[in-house]
């Protein structure tokens, strides 16, 4: 099956395959073609060009997309989208003046969510959880990454790790799982956090890693849930069954969380809301990818993460949603990116970089997804007819994407 796109306005972020993702003042740099067109062949980008050079083809499915823009959809390297039920009560509680640590402190928060996943079943989560996937897909999303750690329990972890396999199997989209059983301290375990984090690295880990239910293994590395040494216990023994760190650090307080991270060779650092001179130097000359998640600062009020200072130290920066009940109940991308503009003043080149490349290689997948390079997925999004990329974050809350296409192909998930 050939698709052949002509007469696109503008192509955005044609990249070699080989590059993986972009750092400091590369990230402003989006490279593209005006008036171009994009081959794909079963599901992958094949070819593509300026419209004068196009070659001859002959093809099964031509679309005009004269006015419109193409770019690579959106790679949302930082979701719970797995998650039973809402905390729309909460949100009503911040407004009246309680903060998100103190709700958590009288057992809201992620124990809440946890309670309510462990009432309901495996089939249930699925479907409260395939309408948030096919909604953010919807949106852009073309490659997702999405975490367990509302469990808290061996059976509602692994009831979360196998949702999030059925989702991987029944979507067309890439999906990365991580096991954050180390998200909050189970009332049960509140005098004895080891033991709990024996049950996770002794009970949880071997069943995960023989059932193949995670690539990734994250800790919510925070005063209050888990300290620098809780995080190196359970990277260590995650790291020892061949998951990779990508770890929740710095929200609310810098402990020492995105060094230890670092020191296990993370593939990402989440969250830096709260960012020092030494966490910054920490992650000069690695290979670890800090992740902003500006929707979690948005939703919560509190600080966003600088991300202007990260890049101007020469450093890259991803961006993700978090989606998730508490903090962020929003997985639209398009949000992350214009309120990243709006907020953290970065160019809309340096947030779409963010919100593409950078976000792949955040979850591993910058080899299928993350530019328009040949040979990776056709995973794209047609915009709307548009005068320049600045009208995407600009016209925040407006859909400025005409169509999502997946594999090449157009979808449309009806709710
Ligand atoms: O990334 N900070 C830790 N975990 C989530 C929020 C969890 C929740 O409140 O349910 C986050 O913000
Ligand atoms: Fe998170």
């Amino acid at each position: 099956m050939k698709t052949l796109f002509k007469n696109i306005k503008e192509l955005i972020q044609i990249r070699d395959a080989d590059v993986s993702f972009v750092a400091g003042a590369e990230m402003k740099n989006l490279p593209s073609l005006k008036d171009a067109f994009l081959l794909i062949e079963d599901g992958l980008i094949a070819d593509f060009g300026l419209m004068s050079e196009q070659p001859e083809n002959s093809v099964d499915e031509i679309i005009d997309a004269s006015g419109k823009m193409i770019l690579p959809s959106w790679c949302d390297s930082h979701t719970h989208i797995v998650y039973a039920g809402n905390r729309e009560g909460e949100f009503v509680d911040r407004i009246n003046g309680l903060t998100y640590e103190q709700i958590a402190a009288k057992g809201g928060g992620i124990l809440n969510s946890a309670k309510k996943l462990q009432e309901i079943s495996e089939e249930e989560l699925y479907e409260q959880s395939k309408h948030r996937l096919e909604e953010v897909i919807q949106l852009g999303t073309g490659a997702i990454e999405i975490k367990s750690g509302y469990g808290l329990t061996v059976e509602a972890e692994l009831k979360m790790l196998r949702v999030i396999r059925r989702l991987k199997e029944d979507y067309p989209i890439p999906i990365r799982a991580t096991f954050l059983g180390a998200h909050a301290i189970p009332q049960k375990y509140k005098q004895d956090k080891q033991g709990y984090l024996d049950l996770l690295v002794d009970k949880l880990l071997p069943i995960i890693a023989k059932e193949k239910l995670a690539e990734f293994i994250d800790v919510f590395c925070e005063q209050g849930y888990f300290s620098v040494a809780d995080t190196e216990f359970i990277l260590k023994a995650g790291k020892s069954y061949g998951l990779v760190p990508k770890v929740h650090v710095n929200q609310f307080n810098t402990i020492g969380g995105v060094q230890m991270s670092v020191k296990y060779d993370a593939l990402s650092v989440d969250h830096l809301e709260v960012m020092e001179d030494a966490d910054i130097e920490s992650l000069k000359n690695t290979h670890t990818m800090p992740v902003a998640l500006p929707a979690c600062s948005y939703f919560l009020g509190i600080p966003y993460t600088p991300a202007r200072r990260i890049i101007d130290e020469g450093l890259p920066i991803a961006l993700a949603s978090d989606y998730n009940p508490g903090s962020s109940p929003s997985g639209n991308m398009n949000f992350v990116v214009s309120t990243a503009c709006i907020k953290m003043k970065i160019s809309p080149e340096e947030a779409i970089n963010a919100a593409t490349l950078n976000g792949a290689y955040a979850m591993g997948l910058e080899k299928e997804v993350g530019s328009i390079a040949k040979g990776k997925r056709a995973n794209l999004l047609l915009t709307r007819a548009i005068n320049s990329l600045n009208m995407l974050p600009y016209s925040f809350g407006t859909n400025s994407i005409e169509q999502v296409f997946i594999s090449g192909k157009t979808v449309q998930y009806n709710r």
